[in-house]
């Protein structure tokens, strides 16, 4: 049976499947609420019941006590309501309201995407999940070295584990270990969420989503986030690589096209091979979605990549009409700051 749940204070409602929790609920449907282990540990989620009631599978939680409970407090990601009901809860609506934690992690699988790119799944000690928003980014923490900082590339209703795409950096001390050494089960420190790239939820504006390499990885959780609470929007892609070869999980956006019509993408590749056989779009990415949308004062507009490719596009969308609020960039140093993307535009 399914329970309706209203937040009080914002007015806004969700469903609740049976054998569903309210956590999982909500962020099903978009409504993101606090969180940290999701199994009861930690406290993270504890809101108020102003109306209904609700059950635990197994007992009250640990971080739940009787007083708690005859108070009526709910840890809603192992709450179940038994009636529709009213809650008191407060609503992660930026990225300011989310914990930044600095954990360990152990690599649990690696998987190579292409011939420079490598995708790492991270699992999180078990009573933690890392709360984050779609397209913010972590920083895996080295000894005596700067932090290296990499864009969250799944969606936070598939949190099992964070997926992060590297792409290897010639002389770059830290790809060079994760492409030479690294093994599985390695462990890491990473500190996040951080960033403020991430989907505008209450924009009706259709957006045009850019990604230049490994960039890629923001953009692609934050078009699984659009598409898991059902954004219906124009949602349009572009992916700027060099040649066929970079253009990683290509699968993925063509499987994406056949789900959701108000989807659209276009690859572009700035320097196509002979072997490429490429009828596609050719030249800088930047220029192939203006060729597409030469006036952009309607649009929003999410660009993730090499800061130069990045900077150049801010430049020339903003001439032709974006509004500069509605540009959104992750403006944090790649470890692939010592080398751009050649041939998109560096300008
Ligand atoms: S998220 Fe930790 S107790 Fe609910």
């Amino acid at each position: 049976m399914t329970h309706q749940v209203t937040i009080r204070a914002s007015g806004h409602t969700f469903s609740v499947e049976q054998d569903e929790s309210v956590l999982d609920a909500a962020l099903r449907q978009g409504i993101i609420l606090p969180y940290g282990c999701r199994n009861g540990a930690c406290g993270s989620c504890m809101g108020s019941l102003a109306s209904g009631s609700v059950a635990y599978e197994q007992g009250l939680p640990a971080a739940l006590s009787e007083q708690d409970a005859a108070a009526n407090k709910a840890l809603f990601c192992q709450a179940r309501p038994q009636s529709d009901l009213e809650i008191i809860v407060h609503e992660v609506d930026s990225a300011r309201d989310i914990e930044v934690k600095t954990l360990p992690c152990r690599v649990e699988k690696l998987e190579h995407l292409a011939h420079d790119v490598i995708r790492i799944y991270l699992r999180l000690p078990a009573s933690e999940r890392l709360q984050f928003l779609a397209g913010q980014y972590i920083d895996v923490l080295i000894k005596d070295h700067e932090p290296r900082a990499f864009s969250i590339a799944n969606a936070p209703h598939d949190d099992e584990f964070v997926e992060l795409h590297i792409r290897f950096v010639e002389g770059g001390l830290f790809t060079d270990q994760v492409f030479h050494s690294m093994k599985e089960k390695a462990m890491w420190r990473v500190r996040g969420p951080l960033g403020t790239f991430f989907l505008r939820e209450d924009s009706d504006r259709p957006a045009i989503l850019i990604g230049g390499g490994t960039g890629f990885a923001p953009i692609k959780g934050i078009l699984e986030h659009a598409f898991e609470i059902g954004i219906d929007k124009p949602l349009n892609l572009y992916r700027g690589v060099r040649a066929r070869r970079d253009l990683y999980l290509d699968e993925l956006p063509q499987q994406w096209l056949k789900q959701h019509p108000h989807f659209s993408y276009t690859p572009v590749l700035s320097e196509p091979m002979d072997s490429d056989n490429w009828s596609g779009a050719t030249g800088y990415v930047t220029d192939a979605v203006l060729a597409d949308y030469p006036d952009l004062s309607g649009h929003d507009v999410y660009m993730s990549g090499p800061p130069p490719m990045v900077e150049a596009g801010h430049k020339l969308f903003m001439q032709h009409g974006l509004d500069e609020s509605r540009f959104f960039s992750d403006a944090f140093t790649y470890a692939a700051v010592a080398e751009s993307i050649k041939g998109l535009r560096q300008d």
